[in-house]
């Protein structure tokens, strides 16, 4: 069944063959969906005949979110931590320990119906895609399961057993090592796609994070890396040196970071999300985009750093505070959340690709930043099938 979507006062592309500038714009235009495919790109009044039209009114459109980073499979929420951060203490990732118990005592349907509920209200606000990792069960059967239960939902599935030493092995973290690169990982790899691992202090240094991310390479599993969130460290630079698909926050950045991403083929994952839970410094999305580095924008969606499931949200920090034009902050927040994924099929609207996109409330892609917390989101196509 073919649909056109018509009378599109501004349609995203990032296709620059197909219209203007890195977005590829094309004003007055029509989007044709063939099954779970873009069709035909164009001038509404060249659209050709389709089983049924949508008249977007004079409205734009913009590829679905790629939100390529969120922790969505837990129990529980931190609101207290929240609280407490708000009046005046600091975020560590001791936190995460909360959520690991809340997680490991919930049953499969809870969690589940969590991830869930999270799910649909990203897709209210425009994603189309997410990936999502494990890393609040930290025991061989809680990553597993969490990864089960991921997988049933997204194709894009991250080991996280290296989120922080479980609590069992906190006086032998070279023992939870071993466990993360082997009998956890045997039972994790088949149900995933990506390792991560939390390079930070409190959590895994440099040598630890090589081994896990080296592991996980051996069975099959490609890397991307909690990198440079609280403070400067070698995160970055391993996710460079390893092949990561993405390094993720690079919050705190030496030049010699800026450099290696410049150089390489990781993608730097800027989640400001998180920045603005944890009232942390900005990431500083100018320096990297000047520099030439690849920039996606994702939620880090999760309950203690960054409980937003809004990509919205995001675009409008992304250019209040990290030196983003709006252009630049759409286009990370699908075509680069596109590239962390290492995919081509979606964040951008070009015949043979996916038919995943929203209709904004709004004559033009800009007012994702111009008009914040506004739900500008009014219709979803994921896979060519409307949503919403
Ligand atoms: O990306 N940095 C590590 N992991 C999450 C935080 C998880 C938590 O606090 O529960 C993050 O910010
Ligand atoms: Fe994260």
């Amino acid at each position: 069944m073919s649909t056109a979507i018509i009378n599109i006062s501004s349609l995203v592309t990032n296709d620059p063959s197909l219209g203007e500038g890195p977005l590829g714009l094309v004003q007055d235009a029509a989007v044709v969906i063939d099954g779970d495919r873009v069709a035909w790109i164009g001038e509404s009044s060249k659209a050709p005949a389709t089983d049924n039209a949508v008249d977007a009114g004079g409205r734009a459109v913009v590829p679905g979110f790629v939100d390529s980073h969120s922790h969505l499979v837990f129990a529980g929420d931190r609101t207290a931590e929240f609280n407490a951060r708000m009046s005046g203490r600091s975020y560590s990732a001791g936190g995460i320990r909360t959520t690991v118990a809340a997680t490991r005592a919930a049953t499969d349907e809870a969690l589940e119906a969590n991830l869930l509920r999270y799910l649909t209200e990203a897709l209210r606000q425009g994603t189309t895609t997410f990936e999502t990792k494990s890393g609040y069960g930290l025991t061989t059967h809680d990553e597993a399961r969490a990864l089960r239960i991921a997988a049933a939902h997204t194709d894009e599935v991250t080991y996280l057993g290296a989120h922080i030493v479980a609590p069992e092995f906190a006086d032998d973290p070279d023992g939870y090592v071993s466990l993360v690169t082997g009998e956890m990982l045997d039972a994790c790899a088949p149900h995933a796609r990506w390792v991560d691992v939390f390079c930070e202090k409190g959590a895994f240094d440099g040598d630890q994070a090589r081994a896990i991310l080296e592991a996980g390479k051996r069975h099959g599993l490609v890397p991307r890396v909690h990198a440079n969130q609280l403070g400067h460290g070698p995160g970055v630079q391993l996710a460079v040196e390893v092949g990561a698909a993405s390094a993720d926050h690079c919050t705190h950045l030496t030049d010699a970071d800026v450099d290696a991403l410049a150089q390489g083929t990781t993608v730097a994952t800027l989640l400001p999300g998180a920045e603005f839970s944890t009232r942390a410094q900005w990431p500083d999305a100018r320096r990297l985009l000047d520099a030439g580095v690849t920039v996606a924008l994702s939620t880090d969606c999760n309950p203690g750093s960054s409980f937003t499931s809004s990509m919205p949200f995001c675009v409008a920090l992304a250019v209040r505070d990290m030196g983003m034009t709006p252009d630049e902050a759409v286009w990370s927040a699908t075509a680069g959340g596109a590239a962390a994924l290492r995919r081509t099929d979606i964040g951008r609207l070009t015949p043979g690709a996916r038919a995943d996109l929203a209709l904004l409330d709004a004559p033009s892609h800009v007012h994702l930043a111009y008009r914040p917390g506004v739900p500008l989101v009014s219709a979803v196509w994921r896979r060519g099938v409307r949503e919403l």
